[in-house]
């Protein structure tokens, strides 16, 4: 196969565009997907400072190289977990990373915050993968207000955005429904939270993080028995084989003419959002927000 470029051998072949490319065109055609996908829903500018937060996984650490080659003003943002097994090695490949790249990284630690996951696990009856996903959210929630950030990015892809909102789909669930999206604006409390690779699949990001040579942590969390939507994301990939481009066509028409009307209907009924008593942050709960629920249970089970 010739690449659709400059005709020279291609290296990579994508059915959802019809087309073979070349390591060097294949960047440019990736460096051009994520531009349209922040232009398109402008979801920053160069004006901007964003805070990128850098699992260690291929996608975040494709998102911010890319981001910084195309001169935006980037800093990276770890949480280290404090799993053992698993949170030193996902921090080194970042700090590794961030450092080849002369890119400015902040590390929030777990630990020191009276939060290391293990003990949040011992704690739970449930799996703690939620409680987990909580206390990484509000994290990027506080770093990005407390530094006077502009926006925050996540490496989410266009597979893990199909896939959830096929899950909300399923479930009608409304509320996840009206604010979908590659970016969720910023208020009362919240900044704003942006997907640039909301147009680019898992094997499209994966070939990009190959071909820049991007080390990545490949160690799964030994907490979570497989990825999230994992059935979900092999019954679109196996609806994308027999359809190239269903995927990102499904997503774009959601976009346009299914969210204004969930959202719509969401702000109609509208859900009451207060400081959390303790650390100010908005919570629907009217007393403490989740993970400084979390913390007191910790502080009680360590009294
Ligand atoms: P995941 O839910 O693990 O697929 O992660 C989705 C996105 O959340 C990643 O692409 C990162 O941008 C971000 N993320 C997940 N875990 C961390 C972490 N420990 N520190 C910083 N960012 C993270
Ligand atoms: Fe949070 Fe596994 S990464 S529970
Ligand atoms: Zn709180």
């Amino acid at each position: 196969m010739k690449c659709k470029i400059c005709k020279s051998t291609a290296v990579v072949a994508l059915k959802s565009h019809n087309a073979g490319f070349c390591a060097r065109c294949y960047k440019d055609f990736f460096a051009r997907q994520v531009a349209r996908g922040i232009e398109s829903q402008k979801l920053f500018t160069r004006e901007e400072r964003i805070l990128v937060a850098l699992s260690g996984g291929k996608d975040s650490l494709a998102l911010m190289l890319e981001l910084a080659r195309q001169d935006y003003d980037v800093t990276g943002l770890h949480i280290d977990l404090g799993i053992p097994g698993a949170s030193a090695g996902a921090r080194g490949v970042v700090e590794r990373f961030c450092s080849k790249h002369g890119l400015k990284l902040m590390v929030r630690d777990m630990a020191a915050e009276g939060l290391p996951i293990p003990a949040v696990k011992a704690r739970l009856n449930r799996p703690v993968c939620s409680a987990c996903g909580k206390i990484k959210r509000h994290f990027f929630n506080k770093t990005a207000l407390d530094e006077g950030f502009d926006a925050l990015a996540t490496g989410h892809n266009l597979d893990d955005e199909v896939a959830r909102l096929f899950s909300n789909t399923l479930r009608w669930d409304t509320a996840y429904l009206s604010d979908q999206g590659p970016m969720l604006a910023g208020e009362r409390g919240f900044a704003r939270k942006v997907k640039p690779l909301w147009r680019l699949t898992e094997f499209e990001t994966a070939n990009y993080a190959f071909l820049m040579g991007i080390e990545h942590h490949y160690a799964p969390c030994p907490y979570s028995p497989g990825a999230s939507f994992t059935t979900l994301k092999g019954l679109l990939q196996r609806l994308e084989a027999a359809m190239p481009g269903r995927k990102l066509d499904f997503y774009q028409g959601f976009l346009k003419r299914g969210r204004p009307v969930f959202a719509r209907r969401e702000a109609e009924e509208g859900i009451a959002l207060n400081p959390c008593t303790l650390c100010g942050y908005p919570t629907s709960s009217g007393d403490l927000c989740g993970v400084c629920r979390i913390r007191a249970a910790l502080r009680t089970a360590q009294a």
